[in-house]
């Protein structure tokens, strides 16, 4: 009730504010919204990603879900991270829609599931109410649920970046087929972009963590079904660079996969095996290519100051794939 209230006095301020400042207000560099959390007593932060999962438990996304609940315990995890198509194949039609049970709360009921979820959006999601899965209505139907489009998350010896990556692809924007995106909020295309990039060079600058991992929808560089997104290598790869980004994990293709590049120490990693899978394409890439498997499944990541182990679990738990790196303590400036 309170909250509600609180919400609703909230937005009235808001629309009050649009009104009296509409004909001269062009939002240029609104900062990222920034979350905080802590890590556990002992330093060390664990968490699940998945990826372009929401079939209401079909195409193995229940089996996928209940050993989340599984490796979630054994990790004793603090957060699970969405790399976006939260919902197939059209995202949410509105806040009551019920797919968002279906899909979420039905489905990933085990009890180490029950933390706090970061989702960014992807481009089915794009294809649908764009605005509901923003709404915090449905963080009040499922408090674990937190989609914005791109936001921070700091956890003291990781810093997130959430980066909404479905507006940087021209072809939804000039060749979109048969799709509608709903780009409320987002158009026009250059001026979303270049604020955008403005703010996280700018956070990523501030940012003083030992991690700092960037989350997306699309892939950077991947060798299944969408390849690499060549606007997100000449867009925000360079700000990724320049500011020394540890990973970039990514969903998009329905695979997981690990890639790294000469060019930069950066890690690409694909966790998109949250239902739908087994697409049979596999291209080759300039990256590269430590593992792949074209199947359903998810990742793990656990975090200490100086050290980040992840694997890639199939749908029956098992791990496929295991990496760490460690982080050497960088001289003071
Ligand atoms: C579910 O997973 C099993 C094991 O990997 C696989 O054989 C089966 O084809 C999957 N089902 C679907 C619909 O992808």
């Amino acid at each position: 009730m309170a909250l509600a209230a609180l919400q609703s006095a909230a937005l009235a301020a808001i629309v009050l504010a649009s009104v009296t400042m509409a004909p001269a207000f062009v939002p240029c560099s609104a900062e990222l919204q920034r979350f905080e959390r802590s890590p556990k007593p002992d330093g060390s932060l664990s968490l699940l990603v998945i990826g372009d999962w929401g079939r209401n438990g079909l195409f193995n996304q229940s089996e996928v879900a209940f050993q989340m609940g599984r490796i979630g315990d054994e990790l004793d995890i603090d957060l699970v991270i969405s790399t976006g198509d939260n919902f197939y194949e059209y995202g949410l039609a509105g806040v009551d829609d019920k797919r968002f049970e279906e899909s979420f709360s039905n489905v990933y009921t085990a009890k180490s599931l029950q933390k706090q979820w970061y989702s960014v959006l992807g481009n089915h999601d794009y294809r649908g109410n764009v605005l509901a899965q923003l709404s915090p209505v449905l963080r009040s139907i499922d408090g674990r649920w937190l989609c914005l489009r791109s936001f921070i998350l700091n956890a003291e010896i990781v810093d997130f970046f959430f980066v909404d990556t479905t507006p940087f692809q021209e072809s939804y924007w000039t060749n979109p087929g048969k799709h509608h995106h709903d780009w409320r909020e987002v158009a026009p295309r250059g001026t979303y972009i270049s604020n955008l990039l403005k703010d996280l060079d700018a956070a990523l600058k501030e940012s003083t963590a030992p991690w700092k991992i960037v989350v997306g929808h699309h892939t950077m560089k991947s060798v299944s079904e969408h390849g690499d997104t060549p606007e997100l290598l000449t867009l925000l790869l360079p700000v990724l660079k320049s500011n020394g980004v540890d990973l970039y994990v990514n969903g998009h293709d329905h695979c997981l996969e690990h890639i790294s590049s000469n060019d930069s120490p950066i890690q690409y990693l694909t966790s998109g095996g949250g239902s739908k899978a087994w697409r049979g394409v596999s291209h080759s890439n300039s990256g590269k290519l430590h593992f792949f498997y074209d199947g359903q499944g998810f990742m793990s990541l656990q975090l200490t100051s100086s050290a980040a182990d992840l694997a890639f679990y199939d749908v029956f738990g098992r791990v496929l794939y295991k990496w760490s790196v460690a982080k050497s303590l960088r001289p003071a400036a």
